[in-house]
């Protein structure tokens, strides 16, 4: 499979499967993160697709695209060990969070996902749902949309 193909095939995974799980929790109460705002490609689309909850939104450094610049209030920049462990002490807690960090290496995006995957956990709300591009730890992995092979993304509930 030649590279372009296999992005396409991720990038619509990374969309389908956060559709699939802004629908999953959808009444449940608490926040939605998005762990690497990057361009700012998933944080544009789930802002549009989730309007009733504040969505926070992590990076080292803000290099979006000028139109998907968050709130300054609702922007953690800053190593995510920092980061994480500032949201969990402000008292929120996360019904939907989507793990994007990495830097395209795979075996260290896996270290730094298995790392960060206890800060994330205590930020969960009970039964919330993870959409990850990485293997997480210490989570229940659940069966995503059907048609999104397995390892291709990752989905999880707290
Ligand atoms: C794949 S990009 C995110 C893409 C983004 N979700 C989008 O749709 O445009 C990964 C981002 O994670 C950030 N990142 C990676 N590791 C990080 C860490 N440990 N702490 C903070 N930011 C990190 C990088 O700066 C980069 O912008």
């Amino acid at each position: 499979m030649s590279r372009l193909d296999s992005m396409l095939r991720r990038l619509t995974a990374q969309r389908d499967g956060l559709n699939w799980a802004v629908a999953r929790t959808a009444g449940m109460a608490g926040d939605v993160l998005d762990m690497g705002l990057g361009n700012g490609r998933t944080y544009d689309h789930l802002r549009t697709a989730v309007s009733d909850r504040r969505i926070w939104v992590m990076d080292r450094v803000l290099q979006c695209h000028p139109s998907c610049v968050p709130p300054e209030k609702d922007f953690l920049q800053g190593e995510a060990e920092d980061t994480l462990v500032h949201l969990a002490e402000t008292g929120a807690r996360i019904a939907l969070a989507h793990y994007d960090f990495g830097c395209g290496i795979k075996a260290e995006d896996m270290a730094e996902a298995a790392r960060l995957s206890p800060l994330i956990a205590r930020l969960m709300a009970p039964g919330g749902m993870i959409v990850s591009g990485q293997p997480l730890v210490g989570f229940a992995a659940v069966q995503g949309p059907e048609h999104i092979a397995p390892a291709r993304y990752y989905f999880y509930t707290a």
